[in-house]
């Protein structure tokens, strides 16, 4: 379990706290995250109650039980609600994780929800993926070939389909990469583990014919080796996923190529 720092703009303030539901007997503290930055204050920590007997089992259940009935200004991001469209990845209780995934049981206490760390936030529990997109771009995110199209579609053998698992699970969270202190310093220059899964992912596909070109373009003092091997975004990964693995195998391939 990883503890994580709060997000930029933390100069945060006690909030609003939101009346407990009437008649309830199980009932749950939460404290949320609240920024808008086009009112110009500073984020607050707001505070609300819920009856658990009329609340789902995972945190996304919980918040969207309070913007449905308490607070509908509460802003976050989610889709499918099975972890599979990582949208709606936040940081709860210390931990970046997929709200919809994680069971309020695996909390004690109260319930603490921030936007992911270390991103600048577009409003509430919302961060600006921007950049980690377009550093998610800049890896080529699709098969490269060179030969001429196949007839039907490019072959695979089995052993060669089983080098993608592991990998292709990745549902572009952020989680890791916002849990990573290499990235914190230098996310601007550091590709961080979520973009480099996505590399190492291309690198190993045996459809793959630009293998060079990927290595020659992660070959840079910044964008591959300021990974520390620290390990917090394979233990925050929310699919289970191992960022830090797939990075030291792009180093191992550097330095074979160079035999
Ligand atoms: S192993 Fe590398 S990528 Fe993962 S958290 Fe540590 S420094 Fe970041
Ligand atoms: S490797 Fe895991 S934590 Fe990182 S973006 Fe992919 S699914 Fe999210
Ligand atoms: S809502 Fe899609 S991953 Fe949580």
């Amino acid at each position: 379990m990883v503890e994580l720092t709060l997000p930029k703009n933390s100069k945060t303030t006690v909030g609003k706290t939101w009346p407990k539901p009437e008649g309830a007997t199980n009932v749950r503290k939460f404290k949320i995250y609240r920024y808008d930055p086009d009112i110009g204050e500073n984020p607050r920590v707001d505070t609300y109650f819920l009856d658990m007997d009329k609340c789902g089992p995972m945190v996304l259940d919980a918040i969207i039980k309070i913007k449905n009935e308490i607070d509908p200004t509460l802003t976050f991001r989610r889709s499918c609600r099975e972890g599979i469209c990582g949208s709606c990845a936040m940081n709860v209780d210390g931990i970046n994780t997929l709200a919809c995934i994680y069971g309020l049981d695996e909390i004690k206490g109260d319930v603490k929800i921030y936007p992911l760390p270390h991103m600048p936030v577009v409003k509430d529990l919302i961060p600006d993926l921007t950049h980690f997109y377009a550093q998610h771009a800049s890896i080529m995110p699709w098969l490269e070939t060179k030969t001429n199209r196949p007839a039907k579609e490019w072959l695979q053998s089995i052993e060669d389909r089983k080098k993608l698992d592991g990998l292709y699970e990745c549902v572009m969270c952020a989680c890791c990469s916002t849990s990573c202190p290499s990235y914190w310093w230098n996310g601007d220059r550091y590709l961080g583990p979520a973009a480099l899964l996505h590399a190492y992912r291309w690198i190993i596909d045996s459809r793959d014919e630009a293998t060079g070109e990927r290595l020659d373009e992660l070959q840079d003092p910044f964008k591959l080796y300021r990974c520390h091997t620290i390990m917090n975004c394979a233990k925050t990964c929310p699919k289970g996923l191992n960022p830090a693995k797939a990075i030291a195998e792009i180093k191992k391939k550097m330095v074979e190529r160079t035999l």
